[in-house]
């Protein structure tokens, strides 16, 4: 089903291999597009089958990463490069080592560097440098994070150190209690976004995020500011959706 209006779309496919499978299509239709995009990149298990498609597509001859330009959302702050659950090395050997990405293109946020402010602040330049960011991929956290803006991030919010809430701890299985994080607005100035959510452990969030009041208790309803956005879901993520009912 497609519902399109000025601000959003929202996708919803059978089930969770669908919806990912169309959130890779629209990937590499930018891609087809523009060889030297920058993307935003996510971690999240939602992500796992996504760079496992990407990548068996790359295999195919299907897409090509040489001229792409990566950042990735967030790290947690205190895993010193590659740490077993740094986000750095899920991205590795989830995606990195199964594409021809230039390593100097892959850019990531330095959690282990202690003068955080510097990396955020370098970050937001670096992504600038690059001319933007062409298609940022997002999943959503089920209290409604994306990247890691928990719940109470502003709109106007930048890179930048953050908490993480227990629940985000637990559901991740971190001991790290802080994040670097690209902020909202950070996220809002990529020129395409994309939100892929799945399972039904994630309905109740996104009934939030797309029927529910824009606001910082549910961080990924700004995102229905956006002037294109694409919301993919399977049935499950969807099935509170008033519209889906
Ligand atoms: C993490 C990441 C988010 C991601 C979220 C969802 O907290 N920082 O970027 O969207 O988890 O994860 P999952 O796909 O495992 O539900």
């Amino acid at each position: 089903m497609f519902i399109k209006n000025i601000k959003m779309e929202i996708v919803i496919l059978k089930n969770a291999d669908k919806a990912t499978k169309y959130a890779t299509f629209l990937i590499i239709k930018q891609i087809g597009k523009k060889k030297n995009s920058t993307l935003g990149l996510a971690s999240g298990r939602t992500m796992v089958p996504l760079y496992k498609f990407l990548t068996e597509y790359y295999g195919m001859g299907r897409v090509d990463f040489s001229k792409i330009k990566t950042f990735n959302l967030d790290e947690y702050y205190g895993s010193a490069f590659f740490d077993k659950k740094s986000l750095r090395r899920f991205m590795q050997e989830n995606f990195f080592n199964g594409v021809n990405l230039a390593e100097n293109s892959i850019n990531f946020l330095d959690g282990g560097d202690k003068k955080w402010r510097v990396v955020c602040k370098n970050y937001e330049s670096e992504i600038r440098k690059a001319g933007g960011i062409d298609l940022q991929i997002l999943g959503i956290g089920r209290n409604g994070h994306i990247g890691f803006n928990e719940p109470g991030s502003l709109e106007n919010s930048k890179t930048r150190k953050v908490k993480l809430t227990g629940e985000t701890r637990g559901v991740n299985g971190v001991k790290y209690k802080e994040a670097l994080t690209m902020g909202i607005s950070t996220i809002l100035k990529a020129r395409k976004i994309l939100l892929l959510a799945a399972g039904k452990e994630k309905a109740e969030i996104m009934k939030k995020v797309i029927e529910g009041k824009i606001g910082k208790e549910v961080p990924a309803s700004f995102l229905r500011n956006h002037k294109d956005v694409v919301f993919i879901m399977d049935r499950e993520a969807a099935g509170r959706l008033k519209r889906f009912k």
